[in-house]
């Protein structure tokens, strides 16, 4: 599988999705987004347009199908959670064969749900860092002047994961491959989940939080490292504050955009999958137990 060879299947075109598939149609690549059939046809019609600072503002052809209906080298999955189950309905495992499958979603329980659907060393779990909206079918608007991915998947083949990454960043986003991927997907986790679901639940931004809600955005840091550090990932309390310091005042969290936006939060996938993991592991997280409780109370 030579980088520049890769036929790529991207379920769901959306910030995340939409991105990728763009950059690695204009590197070359074959890309065929997954998507319903209104955003099919448009994004057959008028291909993907990108407004990136970073990338430059391009317009990608690429093909677009309601169904995988041929075999792919790879299919990025970047639907949210909350609809990865109808999602998948259109990758048949018979027709993806032994193409690789690469979830972008935050969280840490999807990849267990991907294994029982296809061939479990197949399935290699990425985390991205970007800050990317699809503002309206097709258009994607890259805001932040990163874009990383890190690629893991315990038991893929491992030159499998060099020709991907070498692809991605030849094509744009930088991406390393890492061993260990409960490590790589609770560092995200770790960092994600404290500062959505404080966010989200104070609907106030990164700055005021973590002045106004300093104790409990501290107790959130600490719950989740430790729950962190019993699945195998990291734990660095400290670490965590020091880089929420760091950013600028009003940055929002995506589960904060999409609870102002009315649109369904992805409040199972991190804040439930995080109480699920400290149960299971005897660690107690009273601050995060209570957040999540109000945050659902409220309807989300
Ligand atoms: N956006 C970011 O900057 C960012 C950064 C890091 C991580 N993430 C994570 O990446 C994941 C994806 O987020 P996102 O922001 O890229 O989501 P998004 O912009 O909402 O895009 C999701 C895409 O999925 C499509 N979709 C929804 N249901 C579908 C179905 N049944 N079949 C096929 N396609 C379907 C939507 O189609 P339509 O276009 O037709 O609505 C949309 O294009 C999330 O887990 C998120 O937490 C996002």
């Amino acid at each position: 599988m030579a980088y520049d060879e890769l036929t790529v299947a991207v379920l769901g075109p959306g910030g995340t999705g939409g991105l990728l598939a763009a950059l690695l149609s204009r590197a070359g690549h074959r890309v065929v987004c997954l998507a319903g059939e209104e955003t099919a046809d448009t994004l057959r019609t008028a291909g993907i347009r990108v407004h990136s600072e970073r990338f430059g503002d391009f317009t990608a052809r690429v093909e677009a199908d309601t169904t995988l209906r041929e075999p792919v080298d790879v299919c990025v999955v970047a639907v949210k959670h909350t609809s990865l189950d109808a999602a998948l309905d259109r990758v048949p495992p018979a027709v993806l064969g032994d193409g690789l499958v690469v979830p972008l979603l935050n969280g840490v329980e999807h990849p267990a749900t991907l294994r029982t659907r296809y061939r479990p060393d197949r399935v290699a779990p990425a985390v991205i860092r970007v800050e990317s909206t699809r503002v309206a079918p097709g258009v994607i608007e890259h805001g932040s002047p990163f874009a990383e991915v890190d690629l893991t998947g315990d038991g893929v083949p491992r030159e499998r994961l060099d020709a991907l990454a070498e692809a991605l960043t030849a094509a744009g986003p930088t991406t390393r491959v890492l061993p260990d991927e409960s490590a790589v997907l609770w560092a995200k986790m770790s960092f994600l989940a404290p500062f959505a679901l404080l966010t989200t639940r104070h609907g106030l931004p990164l700055g005021d939080v973590r002045t106004k809600y300093r104790e409990e955005l501290t107790a959130l840091v600490e719950e989740t490292a430790e729950v962190s550090a019993a699945c195998g990932g990291p734990a660095d309390p400290g670490g965590a504050l020091a880089r929420y310091d760091g950013f600028p005042p009003a940055m929002k969290s995506s589960m904060q955009r999409d609870a102002e936006a009315g649109r369904p939060l992805e409040l199972d996938a991190i804040g439930g999958a995080l109480l699920r993991a400290a149960e299971r592991h005897g660690v107690a997280v009273p601050v995060t137990a209570r957040l999540v409780r109000e945050l659902r109370d409220a309807g989300h």
